[in-house]
């Protein structure tokens, strides 16, 4: 197609939000000075990024850190106190994130730990009075999932999911909107390309690193033997391979299903639902293959091939991926933005902008428009009229979604699914399989 990318995106406007969920939530309080205090706990790779985010929006103090390493402990604090060396709140710095909660003047808690301690921390900070961003994928289990879920209800507190790809990443809304609208035709299947699924831990002991509490960073999960893949020594920046192993994670399952798979929710409109029939891959060695059958018909399949997702109607099919995208109609292209050095004629940006001028001008579903994931938090901390684009049900019901598609790769058997009820059906399944075993000290709190 010779289409102009200037042209394009000239006159798009992007509709507005539609008014969602009006919540019966109320603030807890009002600081002197009006901002949002805010608390960080995991100062590793990632919330380096978020709590940037966060100081980076108007009308928030970070205040406290939370690590049980030293080293990233005091580097983050010390990071802090220099960023508000001009003028700022004071900032604490903590190795026991019950200490942090219990600082009644914090408004709101960032957990961005690995997964086996986000349901722990999100529902403490929960019960104790705070709003939570918590990382993705939300919980480690399905029964945490729940758990998070009845503690943000019962608790009246506001929780955003760290699924950013709804906000910022146009790609996705676009497709999920020509989704809703019906321009593929009925959808029939959904692709996900998310990566291989967790595997019990393998690594050989190493020295312990000084400064760090092993107990505590282990904390629900077995202790296992220290490996610094799981938490290097010093400051890091990559992404420690925590996440590979099923005592702390949920491998790509949970780590890009928790982008891929609650973008797929959002183009079914199921949100507050999940998959009733899970099949294992048709070879059990496999590590990808699992499918998950949807009651609207739709059968998502989780497949190898890169990453990003493509949902495929009777008529046309869109693929998108962070930065790219790509719609086919009846077999032929008619947007494509896959690989710069290639597709020329359009960017990303400009397909999207083409199909939605398009496709979608007299669109009868038109998805919440959110350009900032931290600011859509925040907003809704400060207005609580309304729940964040990834709510904890959002992200709830996604996590609940990747845990069951890891438990077929566990236990490599057909599982029926209640939605409603987060229960297995037909006599398949084993409720064991929605939990895990908890050490002692750091087993999940009562809602
Ligand atoms: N939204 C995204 O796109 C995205 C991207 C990367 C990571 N993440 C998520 O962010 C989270 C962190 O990932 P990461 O790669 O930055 O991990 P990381 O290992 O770099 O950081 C985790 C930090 O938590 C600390 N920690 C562990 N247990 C703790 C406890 N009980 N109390 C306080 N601190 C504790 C560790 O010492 C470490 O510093 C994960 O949930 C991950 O899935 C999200």
């Amino acid at each position: 197609m010779n289409l102009n990318r200037r042209t394009m995106l000239k006159g798009i406007v992007f509709a507005g939000a539609p008014l969602i969920l009006p919540s019966s939530v109320w603030a807890q309080g009002t600081k002197a000075n009006g901002k949002i205090r805010v608390g960080c706990v995991g100062m590793g790779t990632q919330m380096r990024g978020v709590m940037k985010g966060f100081r980076s929006n108007d009308g928030v103090e970070v205040v406290a850190v939370c690590d049980v390493d030293t080293t990233r402990r005091t580097a983050a604090f010390e990071g802090l106190k220099q960023a508000y060396k001009d003028g700022g709140p004071e900032v604490k710095a903590y190795a026991d994130y019950r200490e942090l909660l219990a600082d009644k003047s914090i408004d709101a808690v960032i957990v961005a730990t690995p997964d086996h301690w986000h349901a722990i921390i999100t529902v403490e900070a929960l019960k104790a009075g705070k709003d939570v961003y918590c990382e993705k994928p939300l919980t480690h289990n399905v029964k945490e999932a729940i758990a998070v879920m009845e503690a943000v209800k019962k608790y009246n507190r506001v929780l955003q999911t760290g699924s950013m790809q709804r906000s910022a990443n146009q790609e996705f809304r676009v497709a999920c909107e020509l989704v809703r609208n019906n321009v593929l035709g009925k959808l029939k299947t959904i692709e996900i390309n998310i990566g291989v699924p967790a595997i019990p831990y393998n690594l050989k002991e190493e020295a312990m690193e000084p400064g760090l509490d092993w107990d505590r960073w282990c904390g629900p999960a077995p202790k296992v033997p220290y490996n610094p893949e799981l938490s290097p020594r010093g400051v890091h920046k990559g992404f420690p391979s925590w996440r590979n192993y099923s005592e702390f994670a949920t491998g790509m399952i949970g780590d890009w299903g928790a982008h891929h798979i609650d973008i797929a929710h959002w183009g079914m409109d199921m949100d507050n639902s999940g998959p009733i029939e899970i099949l294992p891959s048709t070879n059990p060695n496999n590590t990808d293959g699992v499918s998950m059958k949807y009651a609207n018909g739709v059968v998502l399949t989780h497949v190898n091939k890169g990453n990003g997702l493509t949902f495929t109607g009777e008529n046309g099919s869109v693929f998108a991926a962070r930065g790219r995208f790509h719609l086919t109609m009846d077999g032929k292209d008619v947007l494509r933005f896959l690989d710069g050095k290639v597709d020329k004629t359009l960017s990303c940006e400009g397909a999207c902008a083409m199909a939605t001028k398009t496709f979608l001008k007299d669109a009868k579903v038109k998805l919440e428009v959110s350009k900032n994931h931290v600011r859509n938090f925040l907003d809704c901390v400060k207005d609580r009229q309304r729940k964040p684009i990834t709510s904890e049900l959002v992200g709830g019901h996604t996590a609940i979604a990747c845990h069951l598609m890891s438990q077929a790769y566990y236990n490599k058997q057909r599982m029926c699914w209640d939605p409603a009820a987060f229960a297995f059906t037909n006599g398949t399944g084993d409720p064991a399989w929605l939990g895990r075993v908890y050490r002692e000290a750091y087993t999940l709190p009562t809602i």
